[in-house]
């Protein structure tokens, strides 16, 4: 089967560090998310996997070449404009000629993926999309849907109380061909919201709703809940080679810390870090090749690549970037 992945995003909500690289190659667990999703995608049977790309582009392009020979044909197509979630799917027509799987490339997940396609069988419909439900669809575009699993619509941002239901996208789909037909050649599209009203209407577009895992790892509080929440168990993620985890710490190879340093709970050091006497670290994960000097302190927070944390700094709810920092609200 073959399957669409959308990386060409600019990633907004995460930077700074998708001002230095896109999206899908942000580490989660110390490997890039791409190299985490293939893990996931093994479930099914995906012989070949297009890449959507566009920004920052040749980051994507030397990913696809370093995990040649995962066993899945990676290709790619790199938009000049952004063509939007839609407008990228229509784009990659020419190879997706039967009943394919998409993807936004920023859900961290255990969604049953045999058994989405296993609906999208049964109904007959031209889309399925993979639901999940959150106990507050305020934020979200929660899922008008049959008994049937038919979607009737979405329903942006449902005042609390008046959602019809506590279903959102989790963005991941099952689509047969014909609905590229739908979508306007060449043009930003976007696929929830011009695409999904389209579909609907002609009443073959089902929600499968699964209790799972999930989250999108596009916001910097999201990232970081990810991490806490693979240390409490709740999901499988791929682990790096030569790293060590113990009692809610993981520990990249290479890292060089001082005996005095007092590490947890919750916390990720990246390849080749360096942490110095009293240093103190909580709930934050380290990028590679992060230096802190002695006497730091460091919670919530995210370091990125190459960072040095000057000695007796406090670094408390902050995404720090070689590009910037941020607070994490
Ligand atoms: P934010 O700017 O933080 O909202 O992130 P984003 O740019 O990733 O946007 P969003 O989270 O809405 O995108 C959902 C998915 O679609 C992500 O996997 C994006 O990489 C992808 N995506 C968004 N726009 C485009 C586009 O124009 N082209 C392609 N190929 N992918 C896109």
């Amino acid at each position: 089967m073959k399957a669409i992945l959308l990386v060409g995003g600019e990633g907004t909500r995460l930077r700074p560090f998708t001002l230095e690289i896109p999206k899908p190659l942000v580490p989660i667990l110390n490997l890039p998310y791409l190299e985490q999703f293939l893990f996931f995608l093994k479930q099914v049977q995906v012989h070949e996997l297009i890449l959507a790309a566009g920004y920052l582009s040749d980051q994507i392009l030397d990913f696809c070449k370093r995990v040649s020979g995962s066993g899945i044909i990676l290709k790619y197509l790199i938009e000049k404009e952004p063509l939007g979630t839609g407008g990228a799917i229509r784009n990659a027509r020419a190879f997706l000629d039967e009943t394919f799987l998409a993807f936004n490339a920023d859900i961290v997940t255990n969604f049953d993926l045999r058994r989405l396609l296993q609906f999208h069988v049964v109904s007959k419909g031209e889309m399925t999309l993979g639901l999940v439900p959150v106990l507050d669809p305020s934020s979200f575009g929660a899922a008008d849907l049959e008994s049937t699993g038919r979607i009737l619509r979405f329903v942006e941002k449902p005042e609390k109380g008046k959602s019809p239901s506590n279903f959102i996208n989790a963005g991941m789909y099952v689509m047969e061909p014909q609905v590229l037909d739908l979508i306007p050649e060449k043009e930003k599209v976007s696929l929830e919201r011009e695409i999904f009203p389209k579909i609907a209407q002609s009443g073959k577009l089902y929600g499968f709703p699964w209790k799972c895992y999930w989250q999108d790892m596009g916001t910097l509080k999201n990232y970081l809940q990810i991490h806490q929440d693979f240390f409490k168990g709740e999901l499988l993620l791929k682990i790096q080679e030569g790293s060590v985890q113990k009692n809610g710490i993981f520990i990249g190879r290479g890292a060089q810390i001082d005996s005095s340093a007092q590490l947890g709970p919750c916390v990720v050091l990246g390849e080749n870090c360096q942490l110095g006497a009293d240093v103190k670290i909580s709930n934050s994960v380290l990028w590679d090749q992060v230096i802190v000097e002695k006497g730091s302190c460091i919670s919530n927070a995210i370091i990125g690549k190459k960072c040095v944390i000057r000695k007796n700094s406090i670094v408390h709810e902050k995404a720090i970037s070689l590009s910037g920092e941020v607070n994490i609200v």
